[in-house]
């Protein structure tokens, strides 16, 4: 299978340079003005100098504002046989069919930065790829770098987006404020900021078990009248962290429904 990239910074490059890796891509070129060329991946700085070639997936990961002008940009030849998959938050099937010109299947994808790592999480959604085997030729790339899930209505894509696209960022968030509050309590930084991380990586491991119940594992380290409850304690009271959580994530879904409408 050989992809062109459009666009090949963080998250084009994570893909393609992990596909490559893994072996289920023989071939990446991409179509970047800025990008340096690291890796085995083929750059190119404008769509006139590609290579007159056949390409299975044209992966579009440049920012969202930019998707149509970069797609009209690419000579026709580019779709004789390609899938277009766009990775750009925002950007509708009907946006993307459009700049294509309906010459290719299209299919969304919203993954997230640990498929750096290839714990990623990806959505997937598409109206116009039906053969089976092409789907699950496209699931089987993304879960080469973690977890890949198709979904049946676009819409649910604003979600995905809320929930796994940007919740990368939450996270860190949250582990930057315990470990300030470490260094505060009297750690030094470095080992604040690796018992921040850890945790999180302990408790991640731990919520992906089969079968884990997130409210179960919580209250197998909340002995009651014990430290962990005393926190806890403060996180629920007056529901305080999950009014915080949903209208945070609320915020980045209604930004993505902004996005696929332009503003
Ligand atoms: N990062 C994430 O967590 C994440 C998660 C899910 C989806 N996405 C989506 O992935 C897309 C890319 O995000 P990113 O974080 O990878 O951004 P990024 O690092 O800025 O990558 C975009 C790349 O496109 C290049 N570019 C600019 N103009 C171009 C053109 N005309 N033709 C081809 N390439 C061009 C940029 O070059 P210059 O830097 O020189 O402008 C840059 O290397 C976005 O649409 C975003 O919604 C990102």
């Amino acid at each position: 299978m050989n992809v062109l990239f459009l666009g090949y910074g963080k998250m084009g490059s994570a893909l393609g340079d992990a596909w490559l890796q893994s072996g289920w891509v023989k071939e990446v070129v991409a179509l970047d003005p800025g990008a340096s060329a690291t890796g085995k991946a083929k750059i190119f700085r404008q769509a006139a100098d590609l290579p007159h070639m056949r390409f299975d997936l044209v992966v579009a990961a440049v920012k969202p504002a930019m998707a149509s002008q970069v797609i009209e940009a690419l000579p026709v030849e580019v779709w004789d046989r390609a899938t277009l998959v766009s990775v750009m938050a925002g950007v509708s099937c009907d946006e993307l069919e459009r700049a294509s010109g309906s010459r290719a299947p299209v299919v969304r994808a919203m993954p997230n930065t640990p498929v750096m790592v290839n714990r990623g999480c990806t959505g997937l959604y598409s109206a116009t790829l039906t053969d089976p085997a092409a789907l699950e030729r496209v699931r089987n790339l993304f879960g080469a770098v973690g977890v890949a899930v198709w979904v049946n209505e676009e819409s649910q894509m604003h979600a995905i987006t809320a929930i796994s696209g940007s919740g990368p960022a939450y996270y860190h968030l949250f582990s930057e404020a315990l470990a300030d509050v470490g260094v505060r309590l009297g750690l030094p930084h470095e080992l604040s900021a690796l018992l921040a991380a850890n945790t999180a990586l302990g408790a991640a491991t731990l919520q992906c078990a089969p079968e884990a119940d997130f409210a179960q594992l919580r209250r197998n380290v909340t002995s009651p009248n014990g430290t962990t409850a005393a926190a806890i304690d403060v996180f629920e009271a007056g529901g305080a962290l999950r009014a915080l959580v949903q209208s945070a994530t609320e915020a980045a879904q209604q930004r993505s429904v902004e996005l696929s409408q332009g503003n």
